[in-house]
């Protein structure tokens, strides 16, 4: 027998069709049975008449999220939720489900316990979708721009991103962590490849308990060999608009399902975003909004979303303090107070998206900062090699691809933009 998808049925409207799938809703009464079937690309409602004992017997059997396969005569409805109804001539039960234990009234905790079964939900199946389609984007992007793929490990012997969020692991009778990026092998990469790209998960024991933080993500990275600060924030730009024209081509109707504002959509995928230094962000954050934020704090989320407001469009901030960056951000040598660094910010408060840099092409500095965060330099001598042998300049930035699916799909919390969200508070199911 040949089964057709859910979608592929209501495009064709009319005629005999076979499809499988699960019980959505069931309403019974004693004349008609209606299932509301679903399949991974869409629902349908199935009925099935009192007439037709037999199959009626067995569809009045049926629970939520059994499995089942039908087939019969669609015709159209302008009362069944998507448009069409099938009627029902012949139906095979496969499993009868157990009392299904996602009904209503569910707390975000139960829905999370029970995310074996809640990534089913229309919801998370929409959400799943739009990353399926940035991941794509990701790796086409850099493709078509002629940048190679590159992997790093994820056992690492150094820290990246400061020591305070690193997980330690048992390695042998030795010890290692995982991963906080990508970026210090790439810098090794970009010598034999010049432009390089990677997407892998990233781990950071985050203490924060916020609607932003994840203990394990993914991380979208590029590094490039000569690239300068003026040049990768450019990269970074036409990154997420391409990411974002790709969700219009192909994830309207999961936008829809999402209720996400898809003007918005389009405006940030057509529009220039604009970039300011971190001395003019606070100048419109105490000026134009009267808060009081003295130079050299890192930016807090209330901060970031205000200056994202401001513009209503994704903000690359550059030129963070010095101090307060990582080893590998180099001081600006006109103005050495500030780092040859960015951020990007997503508006509507999704704040921090993307974070890259210069590199640092000075041991001695580096070496300095990273016995100011407590660690050996010997550890890093390796790295710091790529300083020794042919240094460079070179770019690179990483972007949380969370982080953009959460933007894209208006989620209130970062853990519905992936499939089992890892926190300091969850590491079940
Ligand atoms: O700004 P971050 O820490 O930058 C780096 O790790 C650089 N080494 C990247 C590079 O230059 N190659 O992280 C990059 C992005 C952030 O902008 C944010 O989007 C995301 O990764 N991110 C997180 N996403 C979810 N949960 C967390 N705990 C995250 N930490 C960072
Ligand atoms: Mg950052």
């Amino acid at each position: 027998m040949d089964y057709i998808t859910v979608e592929e049925a209501l495009k064709k409207g009319a005629g005999k069709v076979n499809l499988r799938g699960w019980v959505y809703r069931i309403r019974m009464s004693n004349k008609f049975v209606f299932i509301v079937m679903r399949d991974h690309t869409d629902i349908i409602q199935c009925v099935v008449k009192a007439e037709d004992k037999k199959l009626f017997e067995e569809a009045s059997k049926l629970t939520m999220e059994s499995s089942l396969k039908v087939s019969g005569e669609l015709k159209k409805d302008e009362r069944a939720p998507t448009g069409y109804e099938l009627g029902v001539s012949e139906l095979e039960v496969v499993q009868i489900a157990e009392p299904f234990p996602i009904t209503k009234d569910f707390s975000p905790e139960f829905l999370l316990d029970n995310r074996h079964l809640w990534i089913r939900s229309r919801k998370i199946n929409a959400v799943l979708k739009i990353r399926h389609t940035v991941t794509g984007a990701i790796h086409g992007f850099f493709r078509s721009r002629g940048y190679y793929e590159f992997d790093a490990p994820i056992f690492q012997p150094n820290m990246s991103e400061g020591g305070s969020t690193l997980f330690e692991v048992k390695y042998f009778k030795d010890k290692v962590y995982l991963s906080q990026s990508w970026q210090l092998y790439a810098e090794a990469g970009i010598f034999s490849l010049g432009k390089i790209y990677n997407m892998s998960p990233t781990f950071r024991s985050e203490k924060s308990k916020t609607s932003r933080h994840l203990a394990e993500f993914w991380m979208a990275e590029m590094e490039a060999a000569w690239m300068k600060l003026d040049e990768v924030t450019e990269v970074a730009k036409d990154e997420i608009r391409f990411i974002l024209k790709k969700v219009l081509e192909n994830n309207r109707k999961e936008l829809e399902i999402l209720e996400r504002d898809v003007s918005l959509i389009e405006k940030y995928a057509k529009e220039k975003y604009p970039t300011i230094k971190y001395a003019e962000a606070l100048g419109l954050l105490n000026k134009t909004y009267k808060m009081d934020v003295p130079f050299g704090k890192d930016l807090r989320t209330i901060e970031e979303a205000k200056i994202a407001e401001h513009f209503k469009l994704p903000v690359v901030v550059t030129h963070y303090p010095t101090e307060i960056m990582g080893f590998y951000k180099p001081p600006n040598r006109e103005n050495p107070k500030e780092a040859l660094c960015f951020d990007m910010l997503a508006p509507e408060g999704y704040c921090e998206i993307i974070g890259g840099s210069e590199r640092n092409l000075d041991i001695k500095d580096m070496e300095n900062r990273l016995r100011k965060e407590g660690e050996d330099p010997k550890t890093y001598d390796w790295y710091l090699d790529l300083r020794r042998y042919g240094s460079a300049p070179h770019s690179g930035y990483g972007l949380g691809v969370e982080r953009v699916v959460a933007w894209i799909c208006g989620l209130d919390n970062i853990k519905d933009a992936i499939p089992f969200p890892r926190t300091m508070l969850r590491k079940t199911p």
